[in-house]
């Protein structure tokens, strides 16, 4: 599987309901590390990495076809947007205007809403470079889509290279102003299967933004030192996950958006460390949000599976760089709008 020259190829994946195709683009680099990429919400079903033995596993959840992914994928590996996160009572005032998105979570807004990014079919354009394979995704969201204001046109590019690393980068052009905080959530098992409390877990933060029981932030930020919720050193998931603490009640174990840098600037930085000690497969995830919220996998139930084999209770986590929570509504956390 070694020196091989990179790749990427477009085929056939499937039909949406309503007839429109779906293609998808399969990304292999020189190490034989496998990335697929499907059009339907430009969804990341596949990463196939060796472990310590060589042995290649799939470190991403995702579902058998398409006809699963568009009736029932709980997120799984898709492009998030517009806003990523929640959005209380799906409402925000911009320049004096008052906007009413859907109430897709309880009484809030989560993940774009009802026909979110995670729910269009994008258009893919593979590439390869001498050191990787690539594809370009694009959509246009019109103006009013889902209740946002403004004619949005986005450009998404995953890039696999010869250094397993996969680079994400997200762009985005209004001609109005609108607000924007877009994310990739791929769920996460560097096993390939099983619980993930196991896996090791830095990121270094000194605070998060707690939230209410609806998990929208309070405004505040919570200092993480002496709690559950410190990852400056390594510590497994599963740690302290059963820990009594109010924001662990809320969350139902970590669903928090962690604080990486105080302002909005382009610097790189890494924002969490998981290794997993069965296999000897790590992942470092680097970004230049200011945040990124931790998901344990609180809410998966063994309802969505692959193969047959159905995805229990935390056996994928989720680290989602992004701006923070219902940024529209909190005056003093980082804007998230995007003016034309
Ligand atoms: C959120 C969770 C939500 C999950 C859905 C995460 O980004 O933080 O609260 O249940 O997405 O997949």
């Amino acid at each position: 599987m070694n020196n091989k020259i990179p790749s990427a190829s477009l085929s056939h994946y499937g039909y949406l309901e309503d007839r429109t195709p779906v293609s998808q683009v399969t990304m292999t680099n020189s190490h034989g590390v496998t990335v697929k990429v499907i059009s339907y919400g430009g969804i990341i079903t596949d990463v196939f990495t060796p472990d310590k033995n060589g042995e290649y596993a799939n470190i991403v959840l995702g579902m058998d076809n398409i006809e699963a992914y568009e009736s029932s994928n709980p997120y799984y590996g898709a492009i998030i947007g517009r806003y990523g996160n929640r959005i209380a009572n799906g409402r925000f005032k911009l320049n004096g205007v008052e906007y009413q998105l859907a109430k897709n979570n309880g009484e809030n807004h989560l993940h774009g809403g009802l026909n979110g990014f995670d729910r269009k079919n994008w258009q893919l354009a593979p590439f390869t470079t001498e050191n990787s394979a690539g594809v370009t995704l694009t959509l246009i969201s019109p103006d009013g889509d889902q209740g946002y204001p403004g004619q949005l046109e986005m450009t998404v590019t995953y890039v696999l290279t010869n250094n397993n690393s996969l680079e994400m980068s997200f762009s985005a052009t209004t001609d109005k102003a609108t607000i924007v905080n877009m994310t990739q959530h791929s769920y996460f098992n560097l096993a390939g299967s099983g619980s993930i409390l196991g896996h090791e877990l830095m990121i270094p933060a000194k605070s998060i933004t707690p939230v209410d029981e609806g998990l929208i932030p309070t405004g505040e930020l919570m200092a993480v030192a002496d709690t559950p919720f410190d990852f400056n050193t390594a510590k497994a998931m599963g740690a302290d996950i059963e820990a009594s603490h109010q924001q662990l009640e809320y969350g139902k174990g970590y669903d928090h958006n962690y604080v990486l840098k105080p302002e909005v600037n382009d610097e790189l930085i890494v924002a969490a460390k998981v290794s997993e000690p069965q296999s000897g497969r790590t992942l470092t995830v680097l970004t230049d949000e200011p945040a990124i919220q931790f998901y344990s996998g609180n809410f998966m139930d063994g309802t969505t599976s692959r193969n047959g084999k159905p995805f229990g209770f935390r056996t994928g986590f989720c680290l989602e760089p992004q701006h923070y929570p219902d940024s529209p509504n909190q005056p003093n956390f980082p804007s998230t709008t995007l003016l034309p």
